[in-house]
């Protein structure tokens, strides 16, 4: 592993993931592929620019575009692919799926064949825990279980990642997943749940929470997530998938009380609205086989949610540009019309 390619670098987890790694290998290399959509922003790789000239290049590009995509690999002599790049956000993909499909899994795809005529590089595929479908009862998710997505980019990553298994198998390519849950931290997109709360409260405007708020999810801090990539990368087993999570589990209410705690907010900011649609009740991860590698994660929820919260309350010069352009249209389209529950 000597120069990676980092497609959607510009993006939330995978600007996070290209700082964490440059810090730590002062050997490697990295490309950002990226097409920088809404969500991809080169304000997320500024410092690393600057700080890393002679090991970091961006090149911009569709994960769907095979020519650029093979271009960009023989040009920066790429040995390792870690697939970052994905319309990520639930709501649009009900809004309108067809992006999803074309990045998720059709430019999956297009990165795999790639992979494969560069002479079988490695290929680290990033995955979601959404791919499980929701859960029942006590259940954790192993990597064992079927897969039974239940939204379109849910169903979109659970189609990119059958396709990696598909290279190892018929092929030989020598992939990894991970299926990562929840992400928070610095330089996520305000349309996210966390951002998108700590965004609105720090602006003393409503909290929309969708339903009765009791949904449970997994919020891990993303450089746990980014170290739990570095080890599969280096120690993972060649076809193998791994849940990254902490492996506990908290409702969305819970995390609002403690971001608002943390932020000095009340919480009468607090408004239950319409519920998505399809929304899946509860994720939660068995992450016994990452453990098992040596891995466990610094942050517990409550340090996530705060450290994040922090992070918003101290670098509105990254958030309040991204709230007043794009977003804004994005905000009336989702929230607009978007009923308040009086009983949740
Ligand atoms: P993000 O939306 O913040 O960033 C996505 C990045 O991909 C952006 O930079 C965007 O420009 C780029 N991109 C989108 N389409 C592209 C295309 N066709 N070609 C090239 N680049 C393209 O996403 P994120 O939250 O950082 O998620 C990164 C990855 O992690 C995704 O694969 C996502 O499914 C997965 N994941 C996210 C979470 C989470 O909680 N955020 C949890 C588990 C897994
Ligand atoms: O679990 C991993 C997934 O986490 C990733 O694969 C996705 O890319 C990422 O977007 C995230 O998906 P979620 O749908 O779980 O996250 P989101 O931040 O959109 O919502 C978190 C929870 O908060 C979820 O139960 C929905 C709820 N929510 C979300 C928003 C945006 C609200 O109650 N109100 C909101 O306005």
């Amino acid at each position: 592993m000597q120069h990676l390619l980092v497609t959607g670098g510009a993006g939330f987890i995978g600007s996070n993931f290209v700082r964490w790694m440059l810090a730590k290998y002062p050997d490697l290399h990295i490309t950002v592929y990226d097409k920088l959509t809404y969500a991809g922003l080169l304000q997320n790789l500024q410092d690393v620019a600057e700080n890393y000239a002679d090991r970091y290049a961006f090149a911009q590009g569709d994960i769907a575009d095979a020519a650029r995509v093979s271009e960009v690999l023989a040009a920066h002599n790429i040995d390792t692919i870690v697939n970052f790049a994905a319309e990520t956000h639930v709501d649009r993909s009900i809004l309108d799926p067809d992006a999803f499909i074309q990045t998720d899994v059709y430019g999956t795809y297009v990165l795999l064949e790639a992979a494969r005529q560069a002479g079988k590089l490695r290929y680290h595929q990033i995955s979601t825990d959404e791919v499980y479908g929701h859960i029942e009862g006590g259940h954790r998710s192993k990597e064992t279980d079927n897969l039974a997505p239940r939204s379109p980019y849910a169903a979109s990553k659970a189609g990119g990642d059958h396709l990696v298994n598909s290279y190892f198998i018929t092929y030989g390519l020598p992939i990894t997943i991970s299926r990562g849950a929840n992400n928070i931290g610095p330089y996520q997109y305000p349309e996210k749940a966390l951002p998108l709360f700590a965004t609105n409260a720090l602006n003393d405007q409503p909290l929309p929470i969708y339903g009765d708020g009791q949904q449970r999810r997994d919020y891990q801090f993303v450089l746990d997530h980014c170290q739990a990539v570095d080890l599969i990368l280096r120690q993972g087993v060649i076809g193998d998938t791994y849940n990254v999570g902490t492996g506990t589990e908290m409702t969305n209410l819970q995390m609002v009380e403690i971001l608002l705690d943390e932020l000095g907010k009340p919480s009468s900011l607090i408004r239950h609205v319409e519920d998505r649609l399809g929304h899946d009740r509860r994720y939660c991860l068995d992450v016994q086989k990452l453990m098992a590698l040596g891995w466990e994660p610094d942050y517990t929820h409550e340090e996530a949610i705060r450290a994040t919260a922090r992070w918003y309350m101290e670098n509105p010069w990254w958030w309040e540009p991204i709230r007043n352009g794009e977003f804004k249209e994005y905000y009336q389209q989702v929230y607009g019309n978007r009923k308040v529950l009086e009983r949740p």
